[in-house]
């Protein structure tokens, strides 16, 4: 395996990205003291531009609410020192959730997550004084994983790139095929009770006391394939207007129903790229397709291995007429174009190897990201895409931010190795490189291992976090004993009355 990233020094990075020929793009700064500067987002002042992006764990309990290591995650990520914790995937319906540990909002798990919310400020408090939160925003993402929802996936549309690797239960109850051309797509009435549950979701955000609530429109969620259903007939698809109508309806009845005041945010997806396959010298190849590609959100449709960020721009602009504050920037599909959102230096077990040097995928998060700031600059956006950077990512998140090429700089693998990282920038006036993310995709392979008692390992960091060691040996034997994942549990669902859940009840 090719050794991608050996750089001890800014000087060592920057004369890599020379030689690749982004040397305009990946630049690097030494002076920090912008990011440790305050920002305006939404009328609220943010205590500096360093972000920790949504970072699942999937370490939830079976009826969605937060377990013993997502307390544990949280208060690491309150305790750290960024000023914006943008809060990780929280399903507005059981049938909605990525796996049978996400998080799940609904009246049964709301003490827990209110627990969990104030023990990531009181860890905050602890560490940075009692006054501490008046700065900090914390974000609560609501997702409906669509294609991905763990119990059978519910499709906004057909994908001839997607749908013969996404996975189907067996009508015989069996394990699980591909999909077939019939598999049933979500209705117009499917995706209206999507949105009620969006705004249901939305009230409970706001009772827990977020203090921004996220509709997630990226990695090709619900939210995120509507954007693509360029083929949809009906009022979700075809146009621009269309496909933007579930979004727009749900910030519309926020503003209406929910909350005049809450700030809204939204991880979008500014371009989905094209699905990758494992090639035979195993490194990832895009999938065939044909052109013109009418399956993607933000690609030219004759290239759709090249973003065209017209209609990204189109999204922002129409984001921020509703009202929404703040944009956390991201693109690609984790499940099958994983190079291009998290490039890696080592694939999980399932996964193919880097098809471009990583720091060309680092590059072209910055190169994108920083064009969207532009055209908004008024619109305080998160840049993603920094953990393979190891310890010198934030030299070039102060480029970045010191450039105005973004406004703030976020880091997820990043965060789950080293969550306290701005303790030591401010103390030491750098960060440490021991303890960075080394990209080594161990955290990727967790959330995909499904072969014990949950059906859903959890995940950490396994190189920097002693506390996963183990269990990532668990769950690689798992995975090599050919384990299956043990039944889904019996559907969890709530109650229409009085909204307590009760297990085996109604539909999935
Ligand atoms: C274990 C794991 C869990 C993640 N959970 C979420 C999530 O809940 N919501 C989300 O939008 N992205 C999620 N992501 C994507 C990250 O937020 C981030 O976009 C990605 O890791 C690239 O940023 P990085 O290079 O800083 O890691 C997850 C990624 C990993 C590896
Ligand atoms: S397991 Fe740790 S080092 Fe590896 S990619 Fe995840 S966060 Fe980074």
């Amino acid at each position: 395996m090719p050794k991608w990233f050996d750089y001890k020094t800014s000087a060592d990075l920057n004369a890599a990205a020379l030689k690749l020929g982004v040397a305009d793009i990946v630049q690097t700064d030494t002076d920090y003291s912008k990011l440790l500067e305050p920002i305006l987002i939404g009328g609220r002042t943010v205590g500096n531009r360093l972000a920790i992006h949504p970072m699942e764990g999937c370490d939830g309990e079976l009826d969605g609410r937060p377990g013993k290591l997502t307390f544990r995650r949280w208060k690491r990520f309150g305790n750290g020192g960024c000023k914006l914790i943008w809060g990780e995937a929280v399903a507005v319906l059981d049938e909605a959730r990525a796996n049978a540990r996400q998080l799940w909002i609904h009246d049964g798990s709301l003490a827990d997550m209110a627990r969990l919310l104030e023990d990531l400020r009181a860890e905050h408090r602890a560490e940075w004084g009692a006054d501490a939160c008046s700065d900090l925003l914390v974000g609560c993402q609501l997702t409906h994983s669509g294609r991905y929802s763990y119990r059978r996936p519910l499709i906004a549309m057909h994908d001839p790139s997607l749908d013969p690797v996404t996975l189907v239960p067996h009508p015989a109850g069996d394990g699980k095929i591909p999909m077939p051309p019939d598999y049933p797509v979500l209705t117009d009435d499917d995706l209206k009770r999507a949105e009620d549950a969006y705004i249901a979701a939305a009230k409970r955000v706001v009772k827990l006391g977020f203090d921004f609530i996220d509709l997630k429109q990226c990695h090709r969620y619900l939210l995120s394939e509507l954007l693509a259903a360029h083929e949809r007939p009906g009022p979700y698809g075809g146009s621009f207007e269309n496909r933007t109508r579930l979004i727009r309806n749900i910030i519309a009845r926020i503003r209406s129903e929910v909350s005049k005041d809450i700030l809204i945010g939204s991880r979008i997806n500014i371009t989905d790229f094209v699905p990758y396959e494992k090639g035979a010298d195993g490194r990832g190849m895009p999938r065939p397709y044909s052109t013109p590609y009418k399956w993607s959100f933000g690609v030219d449709p004759m290239h759709p291995e090249t973003a065209d960020l017209t209609e990204p721009k189109q999204l922002v602009a129409l984001l921020k007429s509703l009202g929404v504050s703040v944009l956390n920037i991201s693109f690609a599909n984790p499940y099958n174009n994983m190079h291009f959102g998290r490039p890696f230096e080592k694939p999980p077990l399932d996964g193919y190897e880097t098809p471009e040097h990583p720091l060309l995928g680092v590059a072209r998060h910055f190169k994108l990201a920083g064009e969207m700031q532009q055209a908004f600059p008024e619109m305080p956006m998160i840049g993603t895409g920094y953990s393979w950077l190891q310890h010198l990512f934030i030299d070039c998140a102060a480029a970045n931010v010191n450039q105005g090429r973004i406004a703030l700089a976020g880091v997820g693998r990043g965060a789950f190795a080293y969550p306290d990282f701005v303790k030591d920038l401010k103390s030491t006036g750098k960060i440490r490189d021991s303890q960075a993310c080394i990209a080594v995709s161990s955290c990727t392979a967790l959330m995909r291992a499904k072969g014990n008692e949950y059906g859903q390992f959890p995940s950490g960091c396994v190189p920097k976090d002693k506390f996963y060691g183990p269990i990532y040996r668990e769950a690689i034997n798992a995975y090599k004993a050919g384990n299956k994942p043990t039944p889904l549990p019996s559907p969890v669902v709530e109650r229409a009355d009085a909204g307590t859940p009760a297990r085996g009840e109604g539909k999935a």
